[in-house]
């Protein structure tokens, strides 16, 4: 069996589609934001603020290598993890890739609740979501299952999810 590892861009819904596809399945989320946060003893904000993007995104490149040795998982990964073409790489070769998409006046509702994400601390957040999805859209594009989230539940998306990839329920 194949790790179902969600990918898109924030606030699309990939921590509740895990955790319905958990619920479903039997199967353990592993979060890579969460796996770096825990070995770095720092928040995002911090490893951001403090080290920079470049070393956030080394993290996440170590810790992508790491939990794709993994199995009968599901991985959900930042927002900026499929950018790179090694981390695509890593997450292909163990699971099955479905990116989750939203548009961006609902990625700006979903995501103006905390201020966890350093790229949105921007004076026009809307705007910012918009250059980034359109720089990034090419390399969502990339993964094996594209899902529309919009006006759908958690629930819904996971079961979407498993029948695209041919998992009967
Ligand atoms: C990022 C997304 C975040 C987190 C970091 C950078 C991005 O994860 O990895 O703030 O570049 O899109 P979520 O997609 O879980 O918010």
């Amino acid at each position: 069996m194949k790790n179902i590892v969600l990918t898109g861009f924030m606030g699309v819904g990939k921590t509740e589609v895990g955790r319905e596809l958990s619920a479903i399945l039997g199967w353990k989320v592993v979060d890579v934001d969460d796996e770096i946060v825990k070995s770095q003893k720092m928040s995002i904000n911090e490893i951001f603020s403090r080290l920079g993007e470049t070393a956030f995104r080394d993290m996440e490149t170590e810790m992508i290598r790491k939990v794709s040795q993994k199995r009968n998982v599901i991985i959900s990964t930042g927002g900026g993890a499929a950018l790179r073409q090694e981390n695509r790489e890593l997450l292909k070769t163990r699971g099955v890739v479905v990116c989750l998409t939203a548009r961006p006046e609902t990625i700006l509702k979903r995501t103006s609740k905390n201020r966890e994400r350093p790229l949105l601390q921007v004076e026009n957040p809307l705007q910012r979501i918009h250059d980034l999805l359109e720089a990034r859209g090419p390399f969502y594009e990339k993964a094996d299952i594209m899902i529309d989230t919009e006006g759908k539940s958690p629930f819904h998306i996971a079961g979407e999810i498993l029948e695209r990839m041919g998992w009967k329920r």
